[in-house]
């Protein structure tokens, strides 16, 4: 099968009435410092400036020119000097849909890309990065399908927290195996809100929180792209992502970041900024998706020293296309 089901749910609608373009994303520079205080917390004294590599639906495979694709993505994202890359999700191609035998292969892609690249990923798992995660009869399988990405990346879980510059990030595994004709849905398990619970409990409630996030807790998906842009609203954002975000409503939530549906697009929702991260494979490898190309992304992170942020943003975001593609713009929208 040449593209994922995905690429059939998504389509190519035109932008619909509420979104808006709101410049380029490529090779944009802007300054934007950290407020002091979010959320009327005053924030950690602590915190240092954070460059922040975003490369998200990487979708490695042998063919169509991924390979040599990711090559450019690697020298790219070389070339940004991040301090830190969060790796969206979807590192393979075809986990609902292909065989053990062929993720493998794409497996091993996936990991000639990653030792190109000169600076840790942190990663979180994507709904292709599932290892046979449904039988014949399309029902869940019994087996644990998060084993490869879990043996790949040497983590017994898939949702973790950790600290990096003062800033705590917290990596949440989205993807629940329901089986049937829309195989996975976006959702947070109870496992997870327990664990969340018992983290906030113990971080400090002046460290900012950075939420990483495979399928989007917020997008304008069906506002830009037309109101139906697949067969399940599951497909393309967290269902349950209040209760994760109620939970958060007093914490300095800084960013959240999101990947899985390939368009390069940041909203504001209560303060709170939410970007999607584009795809390094466009359209599963075939060219643009909605107007979003190849292309991966960083953040800047300027902590405020007392001097009054210029912009209501609290970072700065860009993102770049591999070589030899048009500018991507960005999809923009203040709730
Ligand atoms: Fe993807």
């Amino acid at each position: 099968m040449d593209s994922a089901p995905d690429s059939h749910v998504l389509g190519s609608l035109p932008l619909g009435r509420r979104a808006f373009l709101a410049g380029l994303g490529a090779f944009v520079t802007t300054q934007v410092l950290l407020p002091r205080t979010i959320r009327g917390n005053d924030l950690s004294p602590d915190l240092r400036p954070l460059r922040l590599g975003f490369l998200t639906d990487c979708h490695s495979r042998e063919e169509k020119g991924a390979p040599q694709a990711l090559e450019q993505a690697a020298q790219l994202m070389n070339s940004l000097q991040p301090d830190l890359i969060i790796g969206g999700g979807d590192f393979v191609h075809g986990g609902f849909y292909d065989s053990g035998r062929v993720m493998d292969r794409r497996w091993k892609v996936a990991d000639t890309f990653l030792k190109k690249l000169h600076t840790k990923v942190e990663p979180i798992i994507g709904n292709h990065d599932f290892y046979e995660p449904i039988l014949q009869d399309r029902s869940p399988s019994p087996h644990d399908p998060r084993w490869r990405w879990k043996k790949y990346f040497g983590l017994h879980e898939t949702y973790r927290s950790f600290s990096f510059r003062g800033y705590r990030f917290l990596m949440l595994d989205t993807v629940k195996v329901v089986g049937g004709a829309n195989p996975y849905r976006g959702w947070i398990d109870a496992a997870q809100i327990s664990w969340l619970d018992r983290e906030l409990r113990r971080i400090p409630a002046n460290q900012p929180i950075i939420l990483c996030s495979h399928i989007p807790f917020r997008t304008s998906l069906r506002d830009s792209f037309g109101p139906f842009v697949g067969p399940s609203p599951g497909r393309v954002r967290v269902l349950n992502a209040d209760s994760v975000l109620s939970r958060l409503k007093d914490r300095p939530l800084a960013l959240v970041l999101q990947g899985h549906v390939h368009i390069n697009e940041r909203l504001q929702d209560n303060g709170v900024p939410f970007i999607t991260g584009g795809a390094v494979c466009g359209k599963w490898w075939n060219g643009p998706n909605m107007g979003t190309w190849p292309g991966l992304g960083m953040i800047e992170i300027i902590p405020s020293d007392g001097i009054k942020a210029p912009s209501d943003e609290r970072i700065s975001w860009n993102y770049m296309n591999l070589p030899g593609a048009p500018a991507t713009p960005l999809i923009s929208q203040v709730a």
